[in-house]
């Protein structure tokens, strides 16, 4: 049985990129693998600034990853800083990597610069040694992710590649899996950017807990393109192919097939809003009923953070024995 991991920051709502990318990806590998997922404040706490928020945006979360369909009987879901271990070998980790490869990486610099007139945290710099710890921490074969994660799960392998050369074999390495369809949902505005939370406006954002006719209208306004041929390529045609991959990631067939059903934009655009809308019916059901006990929420996360931290100390003792760290 392979270990799988992958994590989600608690930072606002859970969109369809989200969702097709990774979330939909965890729910259907969790019977065949020792799953587990963690809700990351952690990552979320480089730019929160709200008091209050982060821990209501956590145990929102956790109510969707179980409306979504991960069953605490089966999958560990656990909230990062729960699970002390994480900072612990977080740290060890901001030790195996360098300066320069932070810099490198495409997330730091997009929101650094997004950020550029606003506070800048190390946080958000030392972000990917934080990572590299939630993965190797559970000896994680498989990481089920979306696109944009690739190179943080490579910057891990690195990392883990370094650490056993100095101290001998230690970590696991892990290798990122991603969809078929649904590896990374455009913003339905800008089908040249990805769906993302920070997006600058809603219009092109679908939140799995939009209303079903705010759903409907944002793929009827989908930015497609002059021409009226429905075809799927994704340079040359962004916004057509976004839908297409969509309404693939719902119904199972192929993009190129269904770019054969459709002449005309319009219909395509119905059908996926539709299909979207009919996916998301019972999830945004189950959110309700579950928000409606946040006690019971609460004791499944702690039951979630007791599992993980059997792993995750084991994992954490291994690596400081390994470096010859005093034991407590
Ligand atoms: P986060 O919280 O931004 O996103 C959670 C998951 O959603 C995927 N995703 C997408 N997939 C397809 N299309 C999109 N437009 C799209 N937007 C987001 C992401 O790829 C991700 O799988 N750094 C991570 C959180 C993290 C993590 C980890 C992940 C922390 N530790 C350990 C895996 C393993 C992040 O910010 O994801």
């Amino acid at each position: 049985m392979a270990r799988v991991l992958s994590c989600i920051q608690p930072t606002g709502e859970v969109h369809l990129g989200n969702y097709l990318g990774a979330l939909r990806n965890w729910v259907s590998g969790q019977h065949e693998n020792d799953a587990f997922h963690g809700i990351v404040d952690l990552h979320a706490l480089t730019i929160t600034e709200t008091p209050g928020l982060l821990g209501q945006n956590t145990l929102q979360l956790a109510a969707m990853l179980f409306a979504v369909g991960l069953d605490p009987d089966v999958a560990t879901v656990f909230v990062q800083s729960h699970v002390t271990e994480h900072s612990q070998l977080g740290w060890i980790m901001e030790c195996q990597v360098s300066f320069g490869e932070l810099s490198r990486m495409t997330q730091f610099k997009d929101n650094s610069a997004k950020r550029e007139a606003d506070f800048v945290s190390a946080g958000l710099f030392t972000y990917p040694a934080l990572q590299a710890a939630d993965i190797l921490l559970y000896d994680t074969d498989e990481v089920p992710v979306g696109e944009d994660q690739r190179q943080h799960i490579e910057i891990t392998r690195d990392i883990a590649v370094r650490f056993n050369y100095r101290f001998g074999d230690t970590f696991v390495l892990p290798k990122a899996v991603m969809p078929k369809a649904g590896a990374r949902v455009m913003d339905l505005q800008d089908p040249t950017s990805k769906m993302s939370k920070s997006a600058d406006t809603d219009s092109g954002l679908v939140n799995l807990l939009d209303d079903p006719a705010v759903i409907a209208k944002k793929f009827k306004r989908a930015v497609t393109d002059s021409e009226s041929e429905v075809r799927y390529h994704r340079e040359e045609k962004p916004g057509v192919s976004n839908l297409l991959e969509i309404l693939s990631a719902c119904t199972g067939d192929s993009p190129e097939a269904l770019a054969q059903q459709y002449s005309q934009y319009g219909p395509l655009k119905t059908d996926t809003g539709a299909a979207v809308v009919e996916m998301l019916r019972p999830i945004q059901a189950r959110y309700g009923e579950l928000m409606a006990d946040p006690g019971e929420l609460q004791s499944l996360l702690r039951k979630g953070a007791g599992k993980a931290r059997e792993v995750a100390s084991a994992t954490l003792a291994r690596a400081q024995a390994a470096i010859g760290m005093t034991p407590a």
